[in-house]
């Protein structure tokens, strides 16, 4: 149990955040959630004569940054509380950067969470229930922000990429102007499973015409980028998505466009065990090596609970089976909560199983799950899947 989610920026990633800001000068920058001091590290060696202000909950990292930055302003300080700037010695709108990798955890009914989100233009873009400690981390940084001032926050996958969030990113664009997006390497900080990117912010920025984003190796080399328009920004914004769609010759009728149904299954593995209904789990794609699914008989059950002729099947859920597609020649197998039922109508079924059993179609399947190690492919996301149709 980690509970400040104390998971620290290797010095190659503390450098890569900080080359990527735009600002040449500062005279104010600001590190909340010092930890282990890395990014304020990089910050210090790009803006020698800027004056440092750090805060962390936990006053061994306080203690420790005050040693390697003597010349700082260290304070142990809870980020999540509105007097964050007072205590820090701020005022708000006074830093010029903010580098910062907060941590990732709920937030728990905390009265003042609201004035802080409003502060920083950010109160009316997600549901109360979805607040996180990284969106609490940005708003406080955007406060401290003067206007124009850029903000480069690690956040996880989920701000990214979530269909929860998309408001949220519509805003950082819109409001907030964000311009770039770094994508880091999956398991990139010890001890987590997680997958980060960098957001790259401007308090109260105009849009930019295309947000920049890239993929990050280990070492801190980048790929090339791809450019997106803001408008992409509330589908999603992370790079392995983008670098497979465009690489992916697919036109761009999408499911939803087809009007395709797709259900995930009523009942877990073990219910379907536990039934002894027949039934089609993730671990009998790779029983039908050609994809086609063959059950026995004709069985009673509710139509909600089972696949037939026709039906398309896709893994919703699973770590290294994402890319299987199955299509319901006979029988009724009940599916289970880990497998999507695609249903469009007969005139589509042929484009639309050689769309997403095709080597583009099931690479974007991978590249559109969330997740590192269970990957979840959302069923708004999988309506969205790109198929091409002949008139
Ligand atoms: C993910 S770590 C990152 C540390 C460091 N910035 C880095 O990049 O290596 C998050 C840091 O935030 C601190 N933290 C967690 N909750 C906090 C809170 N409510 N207020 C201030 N700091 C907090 C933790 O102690 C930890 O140092």
């Amino acid at each position: 149990m980690n509970p400040w989610a104390q998971f620290y920026t290797p010095q190659s990633a503390g450098q890569l955040l900080v080359s990527a800001m735009h600002s040449k000068q500062a005279d104010t920058v600001v590190d909340i959630g010092v930890g282990s001091g890395q990014l304020l590290r990089a910050a210090r060696a790009r803006w020698q004569d800027a004056r440092l202000y750090a805060a962390d909950i936990d006053h061994q990292h306080v203690e420790a940054a005050r040693n390697c930055f003597p010349e700082a302003v260290c304070r142990k300080l809870d980020a999540l509380r509105i007097c964050l700037p007072a205590k820090l010695g701020l005022e708000e709108g006074q830093a010029d950067v903010a580098v910062c990798n907060p941590p990732y955890l709920p937030v728990t009914d905390l009265p003042e969470i609201h004035d802080i989100l409003r502060a920083a233009d950010l109160h009316d873009c997600f549901s109360a229930k979805r607040v996180t400690t990284e969106i609490i981390f940005i708003a406080q940084n955007l406060r401290l922000l003067r206007p124009g001032g850029e903000l480069a926050v690690i956040v996880p996958d989920g701000l990214a990429t979530h269909s929860h969030y998309a408001e949220l990113r519509q805003a950082l664009c819109e409001r907030h102007g964000l311009y770039r997006v770094i994508q880091l390497p999956d398991r990139f900080f010890a001890g987590t499973e997680a997958r980060t990117h960098i957001f790259y912010l401007r308090k109260q920025g105009k849009p930019v015409s295309t947000i920049r984003l890239v993929g990050a190796t280990p070492n801190g080399d980048l790929a090339e980028e791809v450019a997106i328009v803001p408008d992409s920004a509330r589908t999603r914004l992370d790079y392995s998505f983008y670098a497979h769609a465009v690489s992916a010759p697919l036109a761009t009728i999408t499911l939803r466009d087809l009007g395709a149904e797709i259900v995930r299954g009523m009942f877990t593995h073990q219910e379907c065990r536990k039934q002894a209904f027949p039934f089609f789990h993730t671990t009998d794609f790779k029983r039908f090596p050609d994809g086609r699914v063959i059950y026995p008989g004709h069985v009673d059950y509710p139509e909600r609970w089972g696949a037939r002729a026709g039906d398309i099947l896709v893994p919703r859920v699973g770590a290294r089976c994402l890319h299987y597609t199955a299509k319901v020649v006979s029988g009724q197998p009940v599916f289970t909560d880990c497998v999507y039922r695609i249903r469009v109508e007969a005139r589509w079924r042929q484009a639309v199983w050689n769309a997403l059993s095709s080597e583009a179609g099931r690479n974007w399947r991978i590249q559109a799950a969330h997740g590192v190690c269970a990957r979840v492919l959302g069923k708004e996301v999988l309506l969205n899947f790109p198929t091409r149709v002949a008139e």
